[in-house]
C-alpha cells in the first residue's frame, strides 16, 4: 500500500506541486484577494526568518500588520528582520526567541506573550524533517517535537487569547507528503522498525490535518486551515532532502509561490468565507486523503491522537 500511496502521490506532485502546476493554479486566482490593508491586526509566524515563513512575514508587514517573528536562532532572526523591515518600511515587526520543540518554552512562551501583546492570526509555519532518530532534551524524537507537539501547545495556549479578537485565523503550514501516511497512533514517536525521516515528517504532517479539523470543529469562533505549499526552493529542502532537490531543481516553485495560499488564509477575506478546518493547496480547498490509498482513521483514533498530545503536553506545563 505504501509504494501505492508513494507512486499516486509523486505523479500528482509532479503535475501540482511543481512552479507548473502553480502557474496553471494560479490562472484562477482573484488578484484582488490580496489587496488588503492589515494596520491594526497582529501576526505570529512561527520560523519565520527563512523560506516560507520570512516572505510571509515580509507580505504581512507590507500590508501594514503588526509580525512576531518566532524563531529559535537570535542572530538568523535579526538579519530577517531587517530585510523585512527594510523592504516593507513598516517598524512593527518584533523578535521572539523560541525553540518550537521544546515543550517547557513553548508553554512559557505563550503565557508571556499573551500577557503583552494581542494575536488576530497564528501561522505555524516551523517544521524540520530530521533523518536520524534524535531525542531532544525532554526525551522526546525532534520531528514530533517540533512538528506536532511544539505546534499543538502554541496553538492551545493561544485559543483563549484568540476567541478575544474579531476575525481571528490559525494556519499551519502542513505538507502533501502527508498524503502518504494513515494517522499512527501505536507509535508516535517512531520507537518501532526502521527509522525514516521523511515519513516521520509526513507522519507529523498528517497529524497537524487532522488536529486543524478537530480545533475546527471545537472552536467555531476561530477559522483554522491546514495548507500545503508545493514544492518550494527553501533551505529545508535543500538541506533535509539533497537528491530530492537535485533532481528536482528546474520544476522547484520559488518562495514567494510556496507562500502565497499561507498569505491568502491569513489575510484575504475570501479565505475567511470557506468553512474552517480545510486543507488548502493553491488557495483552493482539496482532499485530505488519495484515492483508494485506505489512508482515513476512525474518529476514535483521532480523538486518541488529541487525548495523547493533551497528556503528554501537560506534564510540560509550567
Ligand atoms: N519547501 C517546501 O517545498 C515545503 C513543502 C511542504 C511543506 N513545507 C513546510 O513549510 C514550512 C516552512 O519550511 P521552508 O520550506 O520554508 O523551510 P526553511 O526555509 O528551512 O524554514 C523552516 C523554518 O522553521 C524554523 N524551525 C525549524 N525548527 C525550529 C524549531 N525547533 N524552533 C523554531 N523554529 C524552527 C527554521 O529555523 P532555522 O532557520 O533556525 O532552522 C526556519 O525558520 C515547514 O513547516 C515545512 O515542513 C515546505
Amino acid at each position: 500500500m505504501s509504494m501505492y500511496r508513494n507512486a499516486v502521490w509523486f505523479v500528482k506532485g509532479l503535475q501540482e506541486y511543481t512552479k507548473g502546476g502553480y502557474e496553471a493554479a494560479a490562472k484562477h486566482f482573484s488578484p484582488g484577494d490580496l489587496e488588503v490593508n492589515l494596520n491594526g491586526r497582529s501576526f505570529m509566524v512561527t520560523g519565520a526568518n527563512s523560506g516560507i515563513g520570512k516572505t510571509t512575514a515580509l507580505e504581512i508587514a507590507k500590508r501594514g500588520g503588526t509580525v512576531h517573528m518566532v524563531c529559535r536562532n537570535k542572530g538568523r532572526a535579526e538579519e530577517a528582520k531587517e530585510h523585512i523591515v527594510d523592504q516593507s518600511k513598516n517598524r512593527d515587526v518584533h523578535i521572539h526567541i523560541l525553540d518550537m520543540s521544546s515543550a517547557q518554552q513553548v508553554w512559557e512562551f505563550a503565557q508571556n506573550f499573551q500577557q503583552n501583546h494581542t494575536l488576530h492570526v497564528l501561522i505555524n509555519n516551523a517544521g524540520c524533517m530530521v533523518n536520524k532518530r534524535e531525542l531532544n532534551e525532554e526525551g522526546m524524537e525532534k520531528n514530533f517535537a517540533t512538528n506536532t507537539l511544539g505546534t499543538y501547545i502554541l496553538t492551545t495556549a493561544l485559543i483563549p487569547e484568540l476567541k478575544k479578537v474579531e476575525n481571528p485565523r490559525v494556519i499551519t503550514v502542513s505538507s502533501g507528503g502527508m498524503l502518504v501516511q494513515k494517522l499512527n497512533m501505536d507509535d508516535l514517536q517512531f520507537e518501532k522498525g526502521t527509522f525514516d525521516g521523511t515519513m516521520a515528517y509526513a507522519q507529523n504532517k498528517r497529524q497537524q490535518v487532522i488536529l486543524t479539523e478537530r480545533w475546527a470543529s471545537q472552536h467555531k469562533e476561530i477559522h483554522f486551515s491546514s495548507m500545503h505549499p508545493g514544492w518550494a526552493d527553501t533551505p529545508a529542502v535543500q538541506s533535509s532532502m539533497p537528491d530530492f532537490h537535485a533532481k528536482m531543481k528546474d520544476k522547484l516553485r520559488t518562495v514567494a509561490m510556496g507562500a502565497d495560499t499561507v498569505v491568502w488564509l491569513a489575510v484575504s477575506a475570501a479565505a475567511a468565507k470557506q468553512p474552517s478546518g480545510l486543507f488548502f493547496q493553491d488557495r483552493k480547498a482539496v482532499a485530505t486523503h488519495l484515492p483508494l490509498a485506505f489512508s482515513r482513521s476512525s474518529p476514535q483514533e483521532e480523538e486518541k491522537l488529541q487525548a495523547t498530545l493533551d497528556q503528554l503536553a501537560s506534564k510540560f506545563k509550567p
